[in-house]
């Protein structure tokens, strides 16, 4: 081959490169790619849906992994989200205990899963429960905040240096260890500490603290929330009401925010907060919720006090499909991925995946899969002889097939997913002149009325995959698809419906669909089923 040819053959295969190809190669670091308000978690070169479950808080001990990776497979998930304790990494000051996090990274490479740590430092659902004992023997040196009485609340202060040096000495020691240690990658994603904030204050009222509040609003704030002409003005002058609970937020992400970039500096993994939420559509004042982490009506102080950071996460406990959906509405923005780092353990939860990929997650998890010690998931209702991860497990074995085309149809804005909703028992969705439907609670055979499951637990996920052509998944649904010009009187025909699976990124026939399986529209169950559908009208 000629010098000029290949030139000319690298140009054209860079201008036909897909958009997060461009700043990646398999081996690259795992990384956020965005294009038009979407986003692609990239790993190994290509977009990838985190299908994930996250271990109980006392799980990531080696004693506990056997029944982590249990769970895991049980779950047919790809992604371990698992703690990293620093009072167990840093029990010594200044001494780094890596066996933990490396039998962690051992065990996933063993089971051919992805990992996210979580960094449980400062943080953890507010409190300082993690620090090492060496730390805790100081108090006065690493503070816990004031309340407005005076008295000392059970919540770290984000307004000490040495708390911020002494976490972000610690994380970068992670960091640096993950970078040497885990050269494959096995580690995809950092959470840094975990749900931060303070419960039982809005913020710290300690002198030092009122000083700072007394003092002017950072002019990087102002300017990120064009208020730039109140330089000068004081947290209360500038934020009224709000003053109290901005400020907190303001002073949290920002200690995150250079935990974070430090550690990034170590090791440039993409890095992630999650939040304890408040209600996402009757919020309570202040104060009936967690205070300073990146609830709903703080992440844009939280994005540019924490730019380090690439995600702000909801953990999603909200047992109910209105306020479920508002959440990841809330949380899925042009400057910020979808992920969902915990969510609850029940079939109802379960379908709720659907609803999240429709929105566009490039990341989903239940939290507590292995039911250890403190597993049970708050807002679960289950029978109790029920095992949580039988549901969980059917979804992923569903998603998990279609895994890497989901991530990409999503990116590409090419795909859409819907979760079932109580007493609606059909949705219908748009793809230019087709409209698919989805009904759920209908028998397998004829056109009855769909009545809804008895439970809400289908979904469906659609993705466009060419001209008239597409990629189809479900769970307890029926797919059909017609005309989308209701005017028209042309119909649909099922020119070919294969069932298969990827391999490489190729579709491979396992069998075709006819008869009694398309004849009354395309009817899954639990098992998983990956259709590719081919359609003309006459
Ligand atoms: C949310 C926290 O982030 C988790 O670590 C765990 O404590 C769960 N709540 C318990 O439901």
């Amino acid at each position: 081959m000629t010098t000029r040819l290949r030139l000319t053959l690298l140009l054209l295969a860079a201008c036909l490169s897909p958009p997060w190809a461009a700043a990646s190669d398999p081996g690259d670091l795992p990384h956020f790619a965005h294009k038009d308000g979407r986003h692609a978690f990239v790993v190994d070169g290509a977009p990838f849906l985190i299908l994930g479950g996250q271990c109980g808080n006392s799980s990531a001990w080696p004693s506990e992994l056997p029944g982590v990776w249990s769970a895991v497979e049980r779950m047919h998930a790809n992604t371990l989200e698992a703690p990293v304790y620093w009072e167990q990494f840093e029990a010594a000051e200044g001494t780094f205990d890596t066996s933990n996090v490396d039998a962690l990274i051992q065990g996933a490479r063993e089971h051919g899963v992805r990992l996210v740590l979580l960094w449980f430092g400062t943080w953890k659902n507010g409190s300082a429960h993690y620090l090492p004992l060496w730390m805790k023997a100081k108090p006065g040196t690493y503070p816990k905040i004031t309340g407005k009485n005076g008295l000392l609340v059970d919540s770290p202060s984000p307004h000490y240096p040495a708390t911020l040096e002494a976490d972000t000495r610690a994380f970068r020691a992670l960091m640096r260890h993950l970078k040497t240690f885990d050269a494959a990658h096995t580690v995809i994603l950092v959470q840094v500490e975990n749900e931060a904030g303070a419960w039982n204050s809005i913020r710290d009222y300690s002198p030092t603290a009122q000083a700072i509040f007394e003092g002017p609003v950072p002019g990087e704030l102002l300017g990120a929330l064009g208020l730039a002409s109140r330089a000068g003005g004081d947290w209360q002058a500038v934020f009224g009401p709000d003053a109290d609970e901005f400020f907190h937020a303001w002073s949290v992400a920002h200690f995150i925010g250079q935990v974070a970039a430090a550690g990034k500096e170590e090791y440039a993994l993409p890095m992630y907060a999650n939040a304890a939420l408040r209600d996402p559509i009757a919020p309570g004042p202040a104060g009936t919720y967690e205070s300073g982490g990146p609830t709903d009506n703080v992440l844009a102080i939280w994005k540019a006090a924490a730019p380090a950071l690439d995600v702000l996460s909801p953990d999603i406990y909200q047992n109910d499909n209105a306020k479920y959906r508002r959440v990841l509405d809330l949380y899925a923005r042009p400057d910020n991925p979808l992920l969902v780092p915990e969510t609850g353990g029940s079939a109802w939860y379960a379908h709720m995946l659907f609803a999240a990929i429709g929105r566009g997650a490039v990341g989903w998890a239940p939290f507590g899969i292995d039911r250890g010690v403190d597993a049970a998931p708050a807002g679960a209702s289950r029978r109790p002889d029920e095992d949580p991860l039988a549901a969980l497990g059917l979804d992923y074995r569903i998603v998990a097939p279609v895994m890497r085309e989901v991530a990409r149809l999503n990116f590409e804005g090419r795909l859409q997913a819907v979760a079932e909703d109580k007493d609606v028992p059909t949705q219908a969705l748009g793809f230019g002149r087709w409209q698919a439907v989805v009904s759920y609670g209908i028998s397998r055979f004829g056109s009855g009325t769909p009545r809804g499951n008895p439970e809400p637990i289908g979904g469906a996920i659609i993705g466009s995959t060419g001209e008239d052509e597409f990629l189809v998944a479900g769970r307890s649904c029926r797919v059909d698809f017609r005309v989308a010009d209701a005017a028209s009187r042309a119909q649909r025909e099922f020119l070919r419906v294969e069932e298969g699976t990827y391999e490489d990124g190729a579709f491979r026939v396992i069998r075709i669909w006819n008869g009694d399986q398309t004849d009354w529209g395309l009817n899954f169950g639990s098992g998983p089923v990956a259709l590719r559908v081919r359609l003309r009208s006459y």
